[in-house]
């Protein structure tokens, strides 16, 4: 370990700021004009360039290497640079996207892929990783839907403390962990209509019930960094709100930890209008405690005029840099710092693969079945059909240093699990939104014909959801549903296979496809996950994590929502009914949907007692059997909902979920234990409050509850 405070007093104002920067590893390594114009267009000198404290956006190991060396020889100080990377859901393997991993219901499966990722990671030159994402969602137009757990503050909590401790371990001297950095805070997912980057109008009320739960939970796990959003949140960049920034995360939350500002946000304070300047953005997100810049340079151009200004003090600026050294330090960079990087590029490994397959079989979910899955292993002509049949862009938007074509298609997986059937690949049509050439038709069709078996392949591309990639219309491309009937009606022994980093509408389809088998963006085992979920020898088990709406004018449309008067609960639209003109205003699939091959009957909810004083706590019994001669897991919800309360209520509220796995006709009993801040609401006087009164527990999922107990709050 080094004396980090020595470095500290030996540093100049300069070499200090550049502990608070960091820059695209272009900078560093490409000499050609581009770069060059654009240190220019930062005013950096060369002298800034050899103090900079962090990288990112490095392509391999030997960069990072080559860039550490080069910069250590350079540097006065001698302070290794820390290298960050967004390793979202996998760095070399790759596995489902995290949306489809809050699918699984299964923490110890989120934490053994994070594990993997962050020693795979750090072989890859990785110190820190920009994950978890735990922005709650409920728009499925914003793109970054695929980076979240989904629609539920409970589920995104623990889905991200699970990947902070699997990350970061117990010590982050030990090489096989890496630190973590929490985003976007706060409430991006929040953007209006969907529109990535867009204005987040949010209530303080449902900000501390639904959208701001989950980033405390990584803190409170250990998150060591965090990073503030793009968006306003309530007129004001979350960069420099200081209702996000101070009252919360400091006063109330403690944090003492790291803060980076996401790409060029604090030069954006310009753009946003709160900042006239360069100099009023720096001033504007170093009061405001982000401590890193990333990729903009208005620390550089700026703080030091600030501290000759008094505006900030000598000892704020240290007290940034030691935290940054400190970080440094515990990672072991200054004893070595390669920190375990390979000179070459890592390869993929069975293990790694065999735990990406597991989690893409995990997180699938089977949203309809009208009983053709799964299809018999003895079937010896299959067609696999679709844009997606042989499609190797499966591995979602954030992939890191995993590579597309390395990655299982649903074809291979079929031929590599049935080495004897003839498997017939058609595309049939292209994935674009307004593709219109339907001159494959009549080749898939004739392939349906012929076969036993037809896997229908559909989806949006890898490249529709993910930052940036807002939609307007969620409706499956027409194109594929014109695909879909013509086959279907060719074969009616036919799956669907959906493929989306975001809930897509479904609904034209599923009126048609006796099955539909939705794999996210699965990953690099994603082909040989679908196939044996398609073929019975893996069991779907995923449960929903975001509502799929009927149709986009749904969206903003989740589970969790108050008791909306004049509801309507199904059906066609009535008058004065909370419904649309054109349909009732149910979701397609609401969050919890997800079949199994099992069969899983739920017999009894059991509470210990039928009240409860404050400080006691009530025993939940839910007894469920598998009736079927199928083994498989079921994900045990257990909901709450307060009735009567002085807020409105959510009409079903998640606070207890178990993954179980079930024998064939296996009966279990599975316990919960209700207390008392699991009651709580967030009132009108901004209290984190339970009120006395009646309470109703239930199990089953969202809008399909099963079975339902009610107790007293005394
Ligand atoms: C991007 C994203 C953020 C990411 C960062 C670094 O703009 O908003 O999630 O961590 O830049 O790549």
């Amino acid at each position: 370990m080094a004396d980090i405070k020595k470095i500290l007093e030996n540093m100049t104002i300069r070499e200090k700021i550049g502990q608070l920067s960091q820059y695209d590893a272009n900078l560093f390594i490409d000499t050609d004009a581009a770069v060059t114009g654009h240190i220019e267009w930062l005013g950096l000198s060369d002298g800034d360039l050899s103090c900079v404290g962090h990288v990112l956006n490095f392509k391999s190991p030997a960069e990072m290497r080559q860039i550490q060396r080069e910069h250590l020889e350079k540097d006065r100080n001698k302070i290794p640079m820390l290298f960050m990377m967004d390793v979202i859901h996998g760095f070399r393997t790759i596995y489902p996207i995290p949306l489809a991993m809050g699918c699984s219901f299964d923490p110890d499966m989120v934490k053994e892929c994070s594990r993997m990722t962050a020693k795979e990671a750090v072989r890859g030159g990785v110190q820190v990783t920009f994950t978890p994402m735990v922005d709650y969602v409920r728009d499925a137009r914003w793109g970054r839907v695929m980076e979240s757990t989904g629609e539920d503050a409970y589920l995104n909590s623990v889905m991200g403390a699970a990947q902070v401790r699997a990350f970061q371990g117990d010590d982050l001297s030990d090489k096989e962990n890496i630190a973590s950095c929490v985003k976007h805070f706060a409430a991006y997912g929040g953007a209006e209509a969907g529109r990535d980057y867009n204005t987040v109008e949010l209530s303080e009320h449902t900000l501390r019930e639904h959208y701001l739960p989950a980033y405390k939970a990584c803190l409170d796990a250990g998150a060591e960094m965090i990073m503030p959003s793009f968006n306003t949140l309530n007129g004001i960049p979350s960069t420099a709100n200081s209702w996000l920034m101070k009252t919360i995360l400091k006063d109330e939350w403690g944090f003492n930890g790291i803060v980076i500002s996401d790409y060029s946000a604090v030069k954006e304070l310009m753009d946003h209008g709160v900042a006239e300047d360069g100099k009023a953005a720096a001033r504007l997100a170093f009061d405001n405690n982000c401590d890193i810049e990333m990729c903009s340079a208005m620390y550089f151009n700026h703080l030091e005029g600030l501290i000759e200004e008094g505006v900030f003090t000598l000892e704020q600026l240290d007290k940034a840099v030691l935290k940054v050294l400190d970080l440094k330090n515990r990672l072991g960079m200054f004893d070595d710092p390669y920190r375990g990087a390979d000179k070459t590029d890592i390869e993929l490994t069975p293990e790694n693969r065999d735990i990406a397959r597991r989690a893409a079989e995990n997180c699938a979910v089977l949203l309809k079945n009208d009983g053709v899955l799964p299809f018999k292993k003895s079937v010896t002509k299959i067609a696999v059909i679709g844009p997606f049949a042989d499609n190797h862009n499966i591995i979602g938007f954030w992939s890191c240093n995993g590579k597309n074509e390395e990655s299982v298609t649903v074809a291979e997986g079929i031929k590599r699990l049935l080495p004897g059937a003839e498997v017939t690949v058609v595309r049939g049509c292209g994935d674009e939104w307004d593709d219109t050439d339907t001159s494959g038709f009549d080749k898939a069709v004739n392939a349906a014909k012929a076969a036993d078996a037809v896997v229908l392949c559909l989806g949006e591309p890898q490249d529709y959801s993910g930052e940036g990639n807002s939609r307007l219309e969620l409706e499956l491309h027409k194109i594929q549903l014109e695909l879909a009937r013509a086959v279907i009606d060719a074969n009616t022994n036919t799956a669907v296979v959906t493929f989306s980093g975001r809930p897509i509408v479904l609904t034209e389809l599923e009126k048609a496809a006796p099955a539909i088998l939705n794999m996210w963006f699965p990953g690099t085992e994603g082909g040989t996950a679908a196939a044996n979920l398609l073929f019975g020898v893996a069991n779907p088990s995923g449960k929903l994590s975001m509502t799929f709406p009927r149709a986009t004018g749904q969206c903003p449309i989740y589970y969790n929502h108050t008791n909306i008067i004049k509801y309507g609960k199904s059906g066609a639209h009535k008058p004065y009914c909370a419904s649309y003109i054109e349909h009732d205003n149910l979701p397609l699939y609401s969050f919890g949907h997800g079949l199994s091959y099992s069969e899983f009957v739920y017999e009894g909810l059991e509470l210990s007692k039928d009240s409860m004083k404050a400080d006691e706590s009530i025993e939940i019994s839910i007894t469920v059997r598998n009736a079927s001669d199928i083994a498989g897991k079921e994900t045990v919800m257990l909901y709450m909902c307060d009735p009567v309360a002085s807020n409105a209520r959510p009409v079903q509220q998640l606070i207890g979920f178990k993954k179980i796995y079930f024998e064939p006709n296996e009966r279990k009993t599975i316990k919960f234990t209700v207390t008392e801040p699991m009651l709580r609401f967030w009132n009108n006087n901004n209290e984190f409050v339970s009120e006395p009164g009646e309470f109703r527990l239930s199990t089953g999922y969202a809008d399909h509850l099963i079975l339902t107990k009610e107790f007293v709050l005394k």
